[in-house]
């Protein structure tokens, strides 16, 4: 992952716990409505894919347990991690294009209502994404995949020349020589492999992506319904569809581009049409970047004017998140798909301990902050999620009590101790395994392997009975906590 050039070494500071008293009184563990809901407390698990799901996308046992054991700690919503709404293979993340993927996840929402006593509601994240290739071995890029063209031929002067001696001149070539004779898209498929994009109008299934997603993400969210999910979380955040066609840089010409009107057209067509499918006693909200924190991306002005039409649609709370961009990505090995959180945008969505002189937490703050003022100022009360370096009560409370954030979402604090949430509340602060930010968790992601926590991972492996990792070296669960009495 790319650091700040400065590496000043932070650590957390979660800073005074609160007496039991102290917590009952607090706006944190206060409750809030949202939509037609009530939380029990202001405190909310963000979407995290934990890579537990099969390779077909059904729920397993294990997703099960991973939502239990957060809802043991009673926060009060999890979101469950992004969960594709298409019907096509997508490896293992969860997926709810089709009505057999409703009992499994049907076991997820029971397992949190129950594990909560009834106290933790959990939405589900929706999403859609577009394809990205693995980067290949150069010689079967060049030998085999790349399109050869005229243009290819006159570069390389070989102008009549058959397409085996067009292949095997590329394969002579250094790197510079190619900068010269592939253009920029091909240069990256070579070197970070291809990666569709919104404005790709050249590609039919592309262009009709205004027409295809609402009834797609209206069918996710009906299903998410049925499972009996207590609302729906709209992915337009971070690398994917909804967010490219949200970001300063979607140029389409077809009215879902261009100008800001023209980015959000098919992001409120989208929640119209959910809206429709779910009706209007149901919780769907969206998440979606304070700032795309990319060259030529979308700022904070463009996301308040964002929040301010998806408040005035109707959307029932706003989560806001921060960069995770493909567009300063680092190359990734031969064999693998970029991620999205490897260069600076990624830095920003979930910046490392080793930061610059802002640090890594609250870096969103200041972003969130202006998307909920223009709302407000528009005498709109809807529910802002504030995400990025939260682990203390001190630091949550204060934003609360000054109006900053509706909604505290703790995301890695949670996965190095779901229980963070009953410690707190119960007096037992100093008992919370404080999150030390060194992304353990965002490394196993990005590798595709089962999400856990060094803080708690290799604790009692040789307890009877507990889940572990392919490899047998982790456990998939933080061992269980016991109030002192
Ligand atoms: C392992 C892992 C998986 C994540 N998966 C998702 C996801 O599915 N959807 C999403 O919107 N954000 C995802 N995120 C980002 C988090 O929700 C959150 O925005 C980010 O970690 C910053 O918050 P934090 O500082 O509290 O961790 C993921 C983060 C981690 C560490």
């Amino acid at each position: 992952m790319w650091r700040p050039a400065q590496k000043i070494k932070w650590k957390p500071a979660p800073g005074r716990w609160p007496t039991a008293g102290e917590a009952a009184g607090s706006r944190l563990f206060g409750p809030i409505g949202v939509g037609a809901l009530h939380l029990a407390t202001r405190t909310w698990v963000p979407a995290m894919v934990p890579w537990r799901a099969t390779e077909d996308g059904f729920v397993t046992q294990d997703n099960i347990d991973w939502y239990a054991r957060f809802a043991a700690g009673r926060p009060g919503a999890i979101v469950v991690e992004a969960t594709g709404i298409r019907d096509v293979p997508s490896g293992p993340l969860l997926r709810i294009g089709h009505e057999r993927f409703v009992p499994g996840l049907r076991k997820i929402v029971d397992a949190v209502h129950e594990a909560s006593a009834g106290e933790t509601k959990v939405f589900i994240q929706i999403i859609d994404f577009l394809a990205i290739r693995r980067r290949p071995e150069p010689a079967r890029y060049l030998g085999q995949h790349l399109r050869i063209t005229e243009r290819h031929r006159s570069a390389l002067g070989l102008v009549g020349a058959g397409e085996a001696d067009v292949r095997a001149r590329l394969l002579q070539l250094g790197d510079a020589e190619l900068d010269a004779v592939l253009d920029a898209r091909e240069l990256e498929a070579l070197r970070m492999g291809a990666r569709e994009r919104v404005t790709d109008l050249h590609l039919a299934h592309i262009r009709e992506l205004p027409q295809v997603l609402p009834d797609l993400f209206a069918g996710a969210a009906r299903r998410a319904r049925e499972a009996g999910f207590d609302g729906i979380e709209l992915h337009y955040a971070h690398a994917y569809t909804m967010a490219s066609f949200l970001s300063a840089a979607n140029a389409r010409d077809d009215g879902y581009g261009g100008t800001r009107a023209g980015r959000l057209r098919l992001p409120l067509e989208v929640y119209r049409r959910v809206r429709e499918a779910v009706g209007e006693d149901y919780v769907v909200g969206c998440r979606f970047l304070a700032d795309e924190c990319i060259a030529g991306g979308s700022t904070v002005d463009d996301a308040a004017h964002y929040g301010v039409a998806f408040a005035r649609a109707g959307m029932d709370f706003l989560s806001m998140s921060r960069g995770g961009k493909f567009d300063d990505a680092q190359q990734p090995a031969i064999g693998w798909s970029a991620y999205p959180y490897t260069g600076p945008s990624g830095y920003e969505c979930m910046p490392h301990h080793v930061s610059d002189e802002r640090g890594p937490f609250g870096r969103n703050i200041d972003a969130t902050v202006q998307v909920r003022r223009a709302i407000r100022a528009q005498g709109l009360a809807t529910p802002v999620v504030l995400t990025g370096g939260m682990h203390g009560f001190g630091q949550a409370e204060a934003l609360l009590a000054s109006g900053q954030a509706d909604v505290i979402g703790f995301a890695r604090q949670s996965l190095a101790d779901p229980d963070w949430f009953v410690k707190v509340r119960s007096g037992h602060g100093d008992a919370v395994g404080v999150c030390i930010y060194a992304n353990y968790c965002e490394a196993l992601d990005e590798k595709h392997e089962e999400v856990t926590c060094q803080i708690w991972d290799r604790v009692a492996l040789d307890e009877p009975g507990i889940r572990k990792s392919r490899d047998g070296k982790r456990r998939l669960l933080p061992p269980p906590w016991r109030p002192p009495h």
